[in-house]
């Protein structure tokens, strides 16, 4: 029993193939004709088919005898006859390897097929006919086509339809148009190229255009193709869309029909009825299609050029195609480097205008590796413009993490009467004698408002021989006893050291060897006083991340501690045992603050690396890695008796809206769930629940595939979490794939959300900040939809705002980052 017939028109694409030595325009002779391509393409994937077609009794249907033969089709309907030629077309690429066609064709011998060339019991047996509407442009072939399709839909053999429009073929578009009509009254699987979907319907919009279809024709499987950027289907009552491959296109012949025949190969193999492809199915079935459609645009030709299945699932794992559909998790309003690997920000410091944004860099890969100051300037915290490499390694190791302050009075004399920028940080290199991990203290310093730095030659300025783990200076200006003070972690504990000219430093104090969590190293510390609400009191934070530890399911995150810092040491307000998170999302590490921002100003600004140790090497972003979280505005707040930490993204991001939407009173309940499909993947989203008898209220952000990210809240336990076990692409760690989340007590069964979604990111605040929920994700195509639902009972949305996101990429901006 045959898998596949296909029914049409097999011909001669002559390709251009340069010059002659006289000059003279030279063509290929290349075996085609999409049906006959379709036949060719399934049976170098296995599958058994046969071509019904004509050919004239010439040297062109030789060569396609011969041709059909070898790529195992079985030819034994493929005849000859002496009424016209073999069909000839003459196809005219351009520098893109896109096609125009002259046919010779009039008529030519594909249109001499005759009802009675039939093989009326081969179809009724065989699994699929595949046909096309060219062999239905002239008599007889019209109506041996349509004998063909009628036998098939009578014996329920699956029916595959490409109208593959060529107009020049046709009397007239009414003619091709009607034909096509006729084509899908009986298709099962309909492919469609969007210029097609078009003429057929009118509308560009392809979700449009495939439902008036699936309405007025009910064709089971629609699918469009949309050449590089993959294909679009629509299925029962789903549909989606699958991204495709980036190769070196030469010629896009036979690309739609390498698809189609892909398609085919995969719908056989899987045996389920159309109607219950799940959108895992499609989605895999398609990415198979896509990647042969694209792996035939490789080479010149159709017929001789398809791809055999090794090919295909090569192309499906290959690293440059994971880097080309990586770029799509290039976030569009979170701090990114230019290219290669980064971790934590390192040096930031407000001066003379210019918040800087230094960070842990890789220059030449997109792994961890010795380490540099990548350096980045922004006027309001959100636009930043990428600058030169600030600092390489050199004789005394790596560049570890660090800080910036303005060194106002000259203290460390290293500038000619005047202010400038010092850098503190971690040199890390290997003991020569030990053999172990040395991490030292030095300093840079720039005269140049950070553009140009000069190392210290005096450096290292500390060194602690007993401590292998000793890292990430965080110096500040300790006005109550006039010195500098630096913040530094030792392996499980906080050190504290005190300098009148941050080039001479002595030890003050310890912290935190039995405090807080310990379930990783120490590193990042940080310290700073903050106002309690507008009690008029203060209080000091101490931030220390702690690092990954394999039992940990968590991997890397940042605890902090709120007390006293007696210009010695810190004291802890709260039992040694009580642990404060920062954030409760997975990605919020390595946090640290903004120095020397004006006191007019008095803001206290945190930006964290948005990743985790975990999994940080193996993100699935290609050629960088490693993004921030949006900058956050820190604040104290009693909470039941204890002083704790909020959050909330600096105010300047709110010059990114662009259109804003806003509901009041929605009530949402299982039967009727809140849908919103936004068009745009960059969104912010302010949500105000009364939860009511609702069992969970999800907020679910969905993309057009198969990904979905929920946020929800469990009344019961008073919870608030992420899943984003469905969230796109998850295999690259196991533990990646979870669901986490954060105690938060309503208030009065409300609480208020507030969700930034960025391609790479999500960030949720709860209750003005109270909360804040960090998370990766990488979604198989944009997130564009917002779901609210409820498993049970009422919820209602008292208002709910949806505002669409620039992005802070300006074009010059991304030119520069590519
Ligand atoms: C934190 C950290 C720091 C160190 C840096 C190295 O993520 O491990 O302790 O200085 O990264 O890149």
């Amino acid at each position: 029993m045959l898998d596949v017939i296909a029914i049409g028109e097999l011909l001669i694409d002559f390709t251009p193939a340069g010059r002659s030595a006289g000059g003279n325009e030279q063509f290929e002779c290349n075996p085609g004709g999409a049906p006959a391509n379709v036949a060719a393409a399934l049976s170098r994937l296995g599958s058994r088919t046969a071509l019904i077609s004509k050919v004239g009794e010439d040297q062109f249907g030789s060569i396609l005898h011969r041709t059909l033969l070898s790529s195992g089709v079985d030819i034994s309907e493929v005849s000859f006859t002496n009424e016209a030629n073999t069909t000839l077309a003459f196809v005219h690429l351009d520098d893109q390897g896109d096609r125009t066609f002259s046919f010779f064709r009039k008529p030519g011998a594909d249109t001499f097929l005759h009802s009675k060339d039939i093989p009326l019991s081969r179809i009724e047996t065989c699994k699929t006919l595949h046909f096309g509407s060219l062999s239905m442009t002239h008599e007889p072939s019209r109506t041996a086509t349509r004998t063909a399709v009628l036998k098939a839909k009578e014996a329920g053999v699956l029916l595959s339809f490409d109208p593959n429009i060529r107009f020049a073929l046709w009397e007239s578009k009414e003619e091709a148009r009607q034909n096509i009509y006729w084509g899908m009254n009986y298709a099962d699987i309909l492919k469609i190229s969007e210029e097609e979907l078009s003429f057929i319907t009118g509308t560009s919009d392809v979700e449009k255009g495939t439902l008036e279809l699936q309405q007025q024709f009910e064709v089971a499987l629609i699918v469009v193709t949309l050449a590089e950027k993959g294909c679009y289907y629509r299925v029962a009552d789903h549909d989606g869309y699958v991204p495709g491959f980036k190769v070196k296109t030469i010629d896009t012949t036979g690309a739609g029909d390498a698809f189609l025949g892909c398609l085919l190969y995969k719908i056989l193999e899987n045996r389920s009825s159309l109607h219950d492809l799940t959108s895992q199915q499609m989605s895999n079935m398609l990415t198979f299609a896509n990647a042969g459609g694209a792996l035939v645009t490789t080479r010149k030709g159709a017929l001789g050029s398809m791809p055999t299945i090794e090919e295909i699932n090569q192309i499906i794992e290959s690293e440059s195609n994971t880097q080309f559909n990586a770029d799509r998790f290039r976030p569009g309003f979170h701090f990114s480097p230019p290219t290669s690997w980064a971790n934590d920000p390192n040096g930031l410091v407000y001066y003379e205008g210019s918040y800087h944004l230094f960070y842990q860099y890789h220059p030449y890969s997109n792994k961890w590796g010795p380490m540099h100051w990548g350096h980045a300037i922004s006027e309001d915290l959100i636009h930043w413009q990428h600058a030169p490499i600030a600092l390489f390694p050199d004789e005394h190791g790596a560049i570890f993490s660090g800080c910036c302050v303005v060194d106002w009075n000259n203290s460390s004399g290293l500038f000619k009467d005047c202010h400038g920028l010092v850098a503190i940080f971690t040199h890390a290199d290997i003991h020569p004698e030990t053999g172990q991990p040395r991490q030292r203290q030095s300093l840079a310093y720039s005269s140049d408002k950070g553009k140009t730095w000069q190392k210290y030659n005096g450096n290292p300025v500390l060194a602690e021989n007993d401590l292998i783990d000793f890292r990430d200076p965080k110096v500040f200006w300790h006005a109550q006893s006039k010195r500098w003070i630096m913040a530094i972690v030792a392996g499980d504990h906080v050190r504290f050291y005190a300098s009148d000219n941050l080039r001479e430093w002595s030890l003050t104090g310890k912290f935190g060897r039995e405090e807080g969590s310990h379930d990783g190293v120490w590193e990042c510390p940080d310290l700073f006083q903050l106002p309690v609400d507008d009690t008029g009191r203060s209080k000091w934070v101490l931030i220390i991340s702690i690092g990954d530890n394999p039992n940990c399911p968590e991997g890397s995150r940042t605890q902090y501690f709120i007390g006293e810092f007696d210009g010695k040491t810190f004291i802890n307000d709260n039992p040694s045992d009580h642990i404060l998170w920062l954030d409760y999302g997975r990605d919020n590490y390595a946090g640290v603050t903004w120095s020397d921002i004006p006191e007019q100003d008095g803001r206290r600004v945190i930006i964290g690396w948005m990743s985790n140790w975990k999994y940080a090497n193996e993100t699935p972003t290609g050629s960088w890695r490693g993004a921030m979280t949006l900058p956050r505005t820190l604040s104290l707040t009693s909470k039941d008796g204890s002083v704790v930490l909020t959050q909330m993204p600096v105010r300047e991001i709110e010059q990114l809206r662009k259109e804003s939407m806003v509901w009041n009173g929605i009530t949402v309940t299982p039967a009727s769930p809140f849908l919103q499909k936004m068009n745009e993947d960059l969104l912010e989203i302010e949500a105000d629940i009364d939860i009511r008898s609702g069992e969970e209220v999800h907020i679910v952000l969905k993309s057009s595939g198969l990904s979905e990210l929920v946020i929800g809240y469990d009344p019961v336990q008073q919870w608030l979490f992420i899943d984003r076990s469905k969230s796109g692409v998850t295999d690259f760690h196991p533990t990646f794939e979870n669901k986490h989340g954060a105690r938060l007590v309503s208030n009065g069964e409300k609480i208020k959300l507030q969700i930034w979604l960025d391609r790479n990111a999500v960030e949720v605040y709860a209750d003005h900040g109270l909360v804040t929920l960090t998370d990766q994700i990488f979604p198989d195509a944009p997130m564009d939809r917002v779901e609210v639902s409820t498993p049970s009972g009422q919820v209602v949305l008292d208002s709910l705002q949806i505002h669409t996101l620039k992005s802070i990429h300006i074009p010059d901006a991304v030119s520069e980052q590519k």
